[in-house]
């Protein structure tokens, strides 16, 4: 999602709208502006993109203050009452979120009991009726707006105005905002291209700051105490500060990997259980006989990784389709199927048409997406979202990741719901779940090393990957991203496969790159390595543990995460296929015949 403001002196209203048309990348569902004039704040909001909300806009308006929304759902559909702003019950507070509110469940429960009414389905209402509540208690607005900050579990940033106030209410935690310094004026952004044509003096608030933001600039405190931060200028053009700086989405998404995942996971990782917020009932669980994967191309890898979680976690067997290959006519039972599609978009046409013949034969379906209201999470019966924001870059990066975690916890879920894993094996498999955004932190901080090795071997005549168990559709995915975006000649295998037909392609002009961690069989990975070393091919490893070491000629570390150490190494690969690309000067974004979406079949 993104969030903009403005404080000065000039017509905020045709300010806001800018803003959000330059954070239309990150979000598009709905879009919404809140204008202080007079005592209540006038807000504007609607479904759809921020083209949509402009012709609700009048023209120009008195107001000097403002904030505005461009929303990706997480929590409820995108619909009006759910576009940002929110208000409270007396229409003086409006806010704006990004993040999620992991106990807006809680403080919805206690506000509704004091006779608070709310108007959606969102998290983030709940913020704008505490703010009102501590009002009530006699408090001034910024004393109420950092009491109602201090009860939010979770993750967020928030904006928020009150009444006539000239002030903008700002507080950080886990989700970015900066604010942008003109003459007599500021600016508020969830990233800086909000603003950077207004404003190029730049403060980036921390976590845990709250900060209040006037004509003249901002104080900010953190725990109570005001605290400087500092101004920085920005010299990116609007283009590439929308990429954070980074020369392609790709490369940005692929950063964004620790943050996405702490999206998918926050609220839903208990002590050896989860809470995952999808209706399936136990007794329909325990009676499964079988969940079938249907999904494509990468979605198809993350349900193959899946697929293996689900068999040794909770004990169903699952089939992972190809979702163009689909058939189910019903011949076992199916009100005992569930049928999963996995779909970063929920729009591909094929995962869509696989999940309605599945649904017509009476299995019950789940939507695994990123996209709420999307055309797969509405034909099916339940939707579990990934939360991994919007996703640019053609070829899928972050979301991959994305999937496999929530899907891992859909198989904990699932195991504990049949009784068949335990507590202890819950919480080993949780933590390595948990263990991820900081272990893909230190794979993308070995970028440099990644490239160097990349750029050594970018003119290879084909690329081979291979991998056992988990790190076999890790194997398939690490070399479906680098033919997506290179254009080179990749194939992925099921490492013990190699023997029996690729390895008559081995030459030293093919590097082979293993996934040799735990989850993967290393040891037995090994065997398939030294088959090619001994043809003279070169070896990267993605390892653990030192496993393979002295037979690998590049070696990326993979720090110990039990089963989630293939996604590990994916990111190395992800990294890997990116720079072998970017050397040949590829549209890595936007690859030669291929679509994010592919909605025909
Ligand atoms: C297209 C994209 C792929 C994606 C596949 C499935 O082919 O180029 O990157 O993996 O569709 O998309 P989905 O949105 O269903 O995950």
């Amino acid at each position: 999602c993104g969030i903009v403001g403005y404080a000065g002196h000039r017509d905020a209203l045709p300010l806001l709208a800018g803003g959000l048309s330059n954070l239309e990348y990150r979000g598009y569902d709905s879009a919404g502006i809140a204008l202080c004039a007079g005592d209540d704040v006038t807000v504007y909001k609607t479904v759809g993109e921020v083209d949509a909300l402009r012709e609700t806009l009048p023209e120009s308006s008195e107001a000097t203050v403002g904030i505005g929304h461009t929303r990706w759902s997480t929590h409820g559909k995108p619909t009006d009452g759910n576009a940002h702003p929110h208000t409270d019950c007396t229409g003086e507070i409006a806010v704006v979120h990004n993040g999620i509110i992991d106990n807006y469940d809680a403080l919805k429960a206690e506000l509704e009991a004091e006779g608070h009414t709310f108007a959606s389905q969102t998290d983030t209402e709940v913020v704008p009726h505490l703010v009102e509540a501590e009002r009530a208690a006699g408090k001034g607005v910024k004393a109420a707006f950092e009491s109602a900050v201090a009860r939010l579990e979770g993750s967020f940033a928030l904006a928020m105005v009150a009444g006539d106030g000239e002030e903008i209410y700002l507080a950080r935690r886990d989700s970015p905002l900066c604010v942008g310094h003109g003459d007599g004026e500021t600016f508020v952004g969830s990233d800086v291209t909000a603003f950077l044509e207004h404003a190029r003096e730049v403060t980036y608030l921390e976590n845990g700051d709250i900060a209040v933001v006037t004509p003249d600039g901002i104080t900010v405190e953190h725990d109570g105490t005001p605290v400087e931060r500092p101004v920085e200028r920005i010299e990116w053009e609007a283009d590439a500060a929308e990429k954070g700086g980074y020369e392609h989405y790709m490369i940005k998404e692929i950063h964004e990997q620790p943050h996405a995942l702490r999206q998918a996971l926050s609220g839903r990782v208990g002590h050896g259980s989860v809470d995952l917020d999808v209706d399936l009932p136990e007794e329909y669980v325990r009676s499964l006989e079988e969940i079938q994967v249907v999904a494509c191309g990468t979605s198809h890898h993350a349900g193959l990784y899946a697929a293996r979680l689900l068999e040794s976690h909770a004990d169903v067997r699952t089939t992972v389709h190809v979702a163009s290959e689909y058939g189910f006519t019903g011949g076992r039972d199916p009100s005992r199927t569930l049928v999963v599609a996995v779909t970063q978009s929920g729009e591909t046409a094929e995962t869509l048409g696989a999940l309605r013949d599945a649904a017509r034969v009476g299995a019950r379906t789940l939507a695994v997406t990123n996209v709420v209201g999307s055309s797969v999470a509405r034909a099916a019966d339940e939707s579990l979202y990934i939360r991994a924001g919007p996703e640019i870059g053609v070829a899928a990066t972050k979301t991959f990741v994305s999937q496999v975690a929530t899907l891992a916890l859909l198989a904990v879920h699932v195991g504990r719901e049949r009784g068949v894993l335990s507590a202890a094996a819950a919480s080993e498999l949780l933590g390595d779940v948990r263990g991820l955004p900081g272990a893909v932190q230190r794979a993308l901080d070995a970028d440099q090393q990644v490239r160097d090795v990349a750029e050594a071997y970018a003119d290879s005549e084909a690329f081979f990957f291979i991998g056992r168990y988990l790190g076999h559709p890790v194997a398939l995915e690490g070399a479906l991203k680098l033919k997506e975006i290179s254009y080179d000649h990749a194939e992925g295998f099921p490492a013990g496969e190699l023997k029996h037909g690729p390895l008559a392609l081995v030459t030293e002009e093919t590097p082979v790159i293993a996934v040799l961690t735990e989850g993967a069989r290393p040891d037995e990975t090994l065997n398939s390595v030294k088959e090619a070393e001994s043809r003279g091919a070169p070896v990267i490893g993605c390892h653990s543990d030192g496993h393979g070491e002295k037979f690998i000629d590049a070696a990326f570390e993979v720090p110990a995460l039990g089963e989630m150490e293939p996604l590990v190494a994916n990111v190395y690969m992800q990294l890997f296929a990116y720079h072998v690309a970017n050397r040949k000067g590829r549209a890595i974004d936007k690859p030669r015949n291929l679509a994010k979406s592919v909605t025909v079949e």
